[in-house]
C-alpha cells in the first residue's frame, strides 16, 4: 500500500486533481515500445472516441468538476468579445455558459454522443460544432480565443498530434488571439510505485468502483480505466492520455510560432510554482 496525491473521477480526464487517497500498487506487467509519431499502448484497439460513447455522455454532467464559474469568467476576459473556439467542446460544460455571456463560441469534437447532449441543452442549438479531430482544427475563420480545458490536450496520443494541434491553432488565431491550455502537471507520476495503481473509488453495498491506472515513461502515456462492479454487471471506462510537461507544451507553442504569455496555477490566477498540480497557460504571438 502506498499513499499519494491523486483524485480520479468517473471520466479519466480528471487525472491529477488533488485529494489524498490510499492506493494499492501492483506489479508492472506490460511495457511499451517507442515508435516515433505512433502510439503503441497496451490497451489494445483503444480509440479515443470509446471514452465518450453514449453511456459516458449521458453520465458526463452528473458530477460537476466545480471550476465552471471561474473558468468561464476567466475565458470571457481572454476572449475580448470573441469569437471563441473550444477544442473538444463535449457537452458544452464551459461553452454554453460562456456563450450565455454574449461570446460566440464554436466547437470541435469527435463524439456524436457528447455533442448530442450539448445540442439538447438551452443555447445548445446556437453553438456551431464541427465533428472531427481537434488536432486538425478544420474550421473556417479566425478566433480571438481558442481553448482546450480539462486536460483534454492530452487526449491526443502522440507528440506529433499535439504539435499539429498547436500549429493548426496558430493558423486560426487572429493576430491578437490567444490559445489557452488548462491541464494537470504530471508531477504526481513520480510518486507512483511500479508506475501503476488500483484505487477503491467507492465501496457500496451494491457496487464497487475501482480506478486502475498504468504509466509508461517512455511514451508519456497514461492508461486508465474506471471499473464498476455491481449485480448489473461490469462497466469499463477506458481512457488513454499522453501527458506533456509544461516546458514541452511551451516548445510545441514555439514550433507553431507562438510563445508563452502567461501561466497560472488555476483559473484563480494563483502563482504557478513547483508545487502546482494544474496549469492554465496562455499562448499568443
Ligand atoms: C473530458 S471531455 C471535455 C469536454 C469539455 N471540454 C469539458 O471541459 O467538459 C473530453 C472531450 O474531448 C473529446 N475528444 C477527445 N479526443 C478528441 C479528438 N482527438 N478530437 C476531438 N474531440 C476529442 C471527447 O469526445 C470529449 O467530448
Amino acid at each position: 500500500m502506498i499513499d499519494r496525491w491523486l483524485r480520479a473521477d468517473t471520466i479519466g480526464c480528471r487525472i491529477g486533481e488533488g485529494s489524498q487517497v490510499r492506493l494499492i500498487a501492483m506489479n508492472a506487467q506490460a511495457r511499451h515500445t517507442t515508435v516515433p509519431g505512433r502510439w503503441e499502448g497496451a490497451v489494445k484497439n483503444y480509440e479515443p472516441v470509446m471514452s465518450f460513447g453514449e453511456d459516458a455522455a449521458k453520465r458526463y454532467d452528473n458530477v460537476e468538476r466545480g471550476d465552471e464559474v471561474e473558468a468561464v469568467a476567466w475565458l470571457e476576459q481572454m476572449a475580448k468579445g470573441g469569437p471563441a473556439l473550444e477544442l473538444a467542446i463535449g457537452t458544452g460544460r464551459i461553452a454554453l455558459p460562456l456563450a450565455a455571456r454574449g461570446i460566440r463560441v464554436d466547437g470541435i469534437d469527435l463524439s456524436t454522443a457528447m455533442v448530442a447532449q450539448l445540442s439538447t441543452k438551452p443555447g445548445g442549438a446556437d453553438i456551431d460544432v464541427t465533428m472531427g479531430d481537434f488536432a486538425d482544427v478544420a474550421v473556417p475563420g479566425k478566433y480571438r480565443l481558442i481553448y482546450v480545458v480539462f486536460n483534454t490536450l492530452f487526449n491526443l496520443l502522440t507528440q506529433d498530434e499535439q504539435v499539429r494541434c498547436f500549429e493548426n491553432v496558430a493558423d486560426h488565431l487572429t493576430d491578437d488571439g490567444v490559445f489557452v491550455v488548462e491541464a494537470y502537471v504530471p508531477a504526481f507520476l513520480h510518486r507512483l510505485r511500479d508506475n501503476q495503481y488500483v484505487e477503491a473509488e467507492a465501496i457500496e453495498v451494491g457496487e464497487v468502483k475501482l480506478d486502475v491506472l498504468r504509466h509508461d515513461m517512455s511514451t508519456q502515456i497514461i492508461e486508465e480505466s474506471h471499473v464498476s462492479l455491481s449485480p448489473a454487471g461490469v462497466r469499463m471506462n477506458p481512457i488513454v492520455q499522453r501527458y506533456a510537461w509544461p516546458a514541452e507544451l511551451d516548445l510545441m507553442a514555439r514550433i507553431a510560432g507562438l510563445r508563452l504569455k502567461e501561466r497560472w496555477a488555476g483559473w484563480n490566477r494563483g502563482p504557478f510554482t513547483s508545487d502546482s498540480d494544474n496549469l492554465v497557460s496562455v499562448y499568443g504571438r
